[in-house]
């Protein structure tokens, strides 16, 4: 049982169970049809675990709050708007906070182009989680994943309460993508839930690395180079098909929010204590560093973030899993991923200008 939690009041851990307030800043759209927030928000409110669904958006929260709490599940849920410390409020006892803010992409950009307006949202909500919710589980959408994911890092250090162990880059989609087209290859889409690829490095062109010969259900027997070739592009250029399908109406939202609300409930699994949940993420390698460091070796470079299969605990990452086995192949996709990765994270050197 989870008790439910009133914002404001004191949130940890009470009694015999956890209190699970859960907050997703940025939740809606008004100027556009779709975006991540509302979605997921819906999914967030149908999960049971959740005990409190906070929202926030420079727009039209109260409006999206007050339809979702008609829904028959447990979660409470508020919605706080800017003015009058809506920010703080909304995460005054959060221990989980997901961050869909910022623009999508149009046909033709690269999540990179995002940097500039995105790094900024992204900072000032960090900011407001580092000053109001500095021990919440931090799980960072907002694109590029690659250098958003260290700017939140950034920000808690500045504040003195970073925790490598509580912040991560949701990369579930790109799992959920190659579950998808793989089950697709095998012509029976009833198979994809069951399969399971991990899906390695960053979120970004060819820093997502799919280990396909990894799925937890092979591909075909005598599939080709150049078939396994394609269905790599396909994973690592998924978010570019659905940004050339909506013309210019955004990029995935419905697929996000899915994926979301699916690595945000292994999260809460683990802050309850449920053992070997292991979920694919973009976190800092010091995060746990026996493993970290294995990983480190494993790539032949010191990177400071990484994506890969993650074990969750009450307190965060417990256990990075190393890559394995390696194909030659999956060998090259890692060596090409890494100078990509690398300048991502390294957009960090231009923190000091961010944060003038
Ligand atoms: P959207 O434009 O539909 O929604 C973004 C929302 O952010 C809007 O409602 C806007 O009002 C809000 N917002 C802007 N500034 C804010 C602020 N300072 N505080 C709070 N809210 C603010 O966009 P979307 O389609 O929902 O995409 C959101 C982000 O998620 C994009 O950066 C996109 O690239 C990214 N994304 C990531 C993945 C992934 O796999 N990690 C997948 C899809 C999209
Ligand atoms: C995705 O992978 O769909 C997201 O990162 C959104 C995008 O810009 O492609």
């Amino acid at each position: 049982m989870v008790k439910v939690v009133v914002l404001g009041a004191a949130g940890e851990l009470q009694h015999a169970t956890r209190w699970i307030p859960l907050v997703v800043i940025c939740v809606l759209t008004i100027l556009r049809a779709g975006g991540i927030g509302q979605p997921l928000a819906l999914l967030l409110k149908a999960n049971p675990l959740v005990t409190e669904l906070g929202l926030y958006d420079i727009v039209n929260t109260p409006g999206v709050a007050a339809d979702l709490s008609h829904i028959a599940t447990p979660a409470k849920v508020v919605g706080y708007l800017p003015p009058d410390e809506g920010l703080k409020k909304v995460l005054t006892g959060a221990n989980v906070v997901v961050i869909p803010a910022g623009i999508p992409r149009k046909p033709g950009m690269t999540r990179d182009d995002l940097f500039k307006i995105n790094a900024g949202i992204v900072r000032d909500l960090a900011t407001g989680i580092a000053i109001t919710a500095p021990k919440a589980f931090v799980l960072v959408i907002s694109n590029p994943v690659n250098s958003t994911v260290p700017i939140v890092a950034e920000v808690f250090k500045k504040h003195g309460v970073f925790d490598p162990k509580k912040i991560f880059g949701v990369t579930t989609l790109d799992v959920v993508r190659a579950s998808t087209f793989v089950s697709e290859i095998l012509g029976d889409l009833g198979k994809a839930p069951s399969i399971s690829v991990p899906v390695v490095g960053g979120h970004s062109g060819v820093t997502i690395v799919p280990l396909l010969s990894q799925s937890t259900v092979p591909l075909p027997s005598g599939f080709a180079k150049s078939d396994l070739e394609a269905l790599v592009n396909r994973i690592q250029y998924g978010g570019d098909e659905v940004v050339k399908a909506k013309d210019g109406a955004g990029s995935a939202t419905l697929s996000m929010a899915y994926a979301g609300a699916e690595f945000a409930a292994k999260v809460i699994k683990a802050i309850k204590g449920e053992k070997g949940i292991v979920a694919p993420t973009f976190v800092n390698l010091a995060s746990d560093k026996a493993s970290g460091d294995a990983l480190k070796k494993e790539i032949g470079q010191d990177l400071e973030y990484f994506s890969a299969p993650v074990e969750l605990g009450p307190e965060g990452v417990v256990f990075i899993n190393p890559l394995g086995k390696l194909t030659d192949y999956e060998k090259t996709l890692v060596e090409a991923a890494l100078p990509e990765l690398a300048a991502s994270i390294e957009k960090l050197g231009l923190i000091p200008i961010i944060f003038i």
